[in-house]
């Protein structure tokens, strides 16, 4: 692979890519501390171009106290001194675009952390008070939160300082809330945004991308009454207008995090000149059930079209359940309320699944997300209670598991120590993690990495075009684009495979009898 052509020969690259997440902490640990670094990324970036992705997605690595995975962010111009340096980061979005990798990074706009340089100085009485919500308490003496908002962590949204009043975090404490409605707020913004584009990236994640703007009244929330005092107002959009306008300076593009039940509140920040994409929740949170993913599909597509915006796939990320543990338990959705320690989950059916399903989200229209380790198969971790480390744990008072058990440091070499991630990890991997390991899957023609690698690589087979349904019984999803055919069987029974076609991969043995089995996903040439 050379050089990317010129940005402005590709210029929708976005729409179709598939885009790799690095959770830096886990990926690979360059100095042996036992933290994923910069110089493991750099290490690796051979090993993400043989895979075929054409974009890295890196979650926080700015400098940060680490009460949230680095999305408590206390100096956006500084790469946190566990990961590397400034000169570093330039170093590697400069290597990986040589590979023909684009980089982007992940910004972080609702809250910072409460040891930024704002926040410190708010609580020593500086004038950046007004840059935060600082309230006084309800109550005779205040001692009441403002509201009755809760953290999406768990608990009350409030803290009450030592002087008596309460700020807002709608996460962890140490995660306080900017106040949007202040202009410096927004040039700050601005600034960080010029400030990587001028780097080299070629795109921005944002974090929490509808919980920004906040009614100013603050009243607590009603169910039914609209608009939510702190969900997808409609202030947002002329902030992320002045975004887009600061994007195309660069072209570079935004993929938001956007959580929201409502498809057309959805799209409305997908239109033409506001973000480029967002993620694919409801995909990604469906049950493997065909009539329930079929609606997925056709519900996305068409919330899409009259923006103009290509949807994208998403199978997990940092936040939710690994893909294999999820598909192997009873309840194959997944929902941030449920999540419950010692569910249990048939891991091999889990990968079937999984598998399948990685073939299902790379042939449909739109960009891929790919989180590092689902390349490997990887399943959720039960990390020890000594050592969970998530404050969406300590928050729900120990009932929710937390997020670590997806983000276990990788396994690269089978026989090295810690599976070569590096030092001793910051999370503990899990017995037969080896089993894994990279390396060992590479050897491996039938392993889940060399699945991903050879569909990405014939994934063009499928084109740029839209997608139709092609008939199929109960049970089985089917569609053609291009000159590619995906057939993905979630019955009970082997399907049978269109003919004349010509088999260009499978997710699992196909028996001699020629039909597809159940849990398993086929891609043919019409
Ligand atoms: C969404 C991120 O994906 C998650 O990891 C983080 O805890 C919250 N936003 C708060 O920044």
């Amino acid at each position: 692979m050379g050089q990317p052509t010129p940005a402005s020969h590709h210029d929708d690259w976005w729409r179709s890519a598939v885009i790799y997440q690095v959770y830096v902490r886990s990926f690979a640990d360059g100095d042996g501390d036992g933290t994923g670094d910069l110089a493991g990324v750099r290490a690796r970036l051979p090993y993400l171009a043989d895979l075929g992705v054409d974009a890295l997605w890196f979650t926080p690595w700015y400098l940060s106290p680490m009460k949230d995975g680095g999305y408590d962010v206390a100096d956006y111009g500084a790469i946190d001194p566990a990961f590397g340096t400034l000169a570093e980061a330039e170093k590697l979005i400069a290597e990986a675009l040589q590979l023909g990798i684009r980089t982007i990074v992940d910004i972080v706009p609702n809250h910072v952390s409460d040891q930024h340089p704002w926040f410190r100085s708010a609580l020593r009485g500086g004038p950046e008070q007004e840059l935060f919500h600082f309230r006084a308490g309800r109550g005779a003496g205040g001692e009441l939160p403002p509201n009755g908002w809760r953290s999406q962590f768990g608990g009350p949204a409030w803290t009450r300082l030592a002087d008596g009043s309460w700020y807002l975090h709608l996460f962890a404490p140490e995660q306080p809330d900017l106040d949007w409605s202040h202009p410096a707020v927004r040039r700050e913004h601005e600034d960080i945004l010029r400030f990587w584009l001028e780097r080299g990236v070629a795109g921005v994640r944002i974090d929490s991308a509808a919980l920004l703007v906040k009614d100013p009244r603050l009243p607590d929330f009603l169910e039914g009454r609209d608009p939510h005092p702190y969900v997808d107002r409609d202030e947002l959009h002329d902030i992320y207008r002045s975004w887009r306008a600061i994007a195309d300076e660069y072209g570079a593009v935004f993929v938001g995090e956007v959580w929201l039940p409502d498809s057309e509140r959805f799209a409305r920040y997908l239109r033409p000149d506001e973000l480029h994409t967002a993620f694919n929740f409801s995909f990604m949170t469906c049950p493997w059930d065909a009539e329930r993913l079929r609606r997925s599909v056709d519900e996305t597509l068409a919330e899409h079209a009259p923006v103009g915006a290509p949807a994208t796939w998403v199978l997990c990320n940092h936040d939710v359940t690994r893909t294999v543990t999820r598909y192997g338990r009873t309840d194959t959705g997944f929902d941030f309320a449920t999540k419950a320690f010692g569910t249990p989950a048939d891991l091999a059916l889990g990968t079937r699944r999984a598998r399948a399903a990685a073939l299902l989200s790379l042939a449909l229209p739109g960009a891929v997300y790919v989180y590092q380790g689902e390349e490997l198969g990887l399943p959720e971790a039960e990390i020890p209670l000594d050592r969970i480390q998530d404050p969406m744990h300590f928050r729900s008072g120990g009932t929710d598991p937390g997020r670590d058990g997806c983000r276990v440091p990788l396994p690269w070499t089978a026989g090295a120590p810690h599976a070569g991630f590096g030092g001793e990890p910051w999370l503990p991997q899990p017995d037969g993690w080896p089993a894994y390991a990279a390396d060992r899957q590479a050897a491996d023609p039938h392993s889940m990495l060399s699945l991903y690698r050879e569909a990405i690589r014939l994934r063009p087979a499928f084109g740029d075009g839209p997608l139709t349904w092609l008939p199929a019984r109960d049970g089985v999803l089917a569609f053609r684009r291009g000159a590619g055919i995906c057939l993905v069987n979630l019955g009970d029974t082997p399907a049978d495979l269109p003919a004349p076609s010509e088999l260009l991969l499978t997710s699992g043995p196909l028996p001699t009898d020629g039909r597809l089995p159940k849990d398993t996903a086929v891609w043919l040439r019409a």
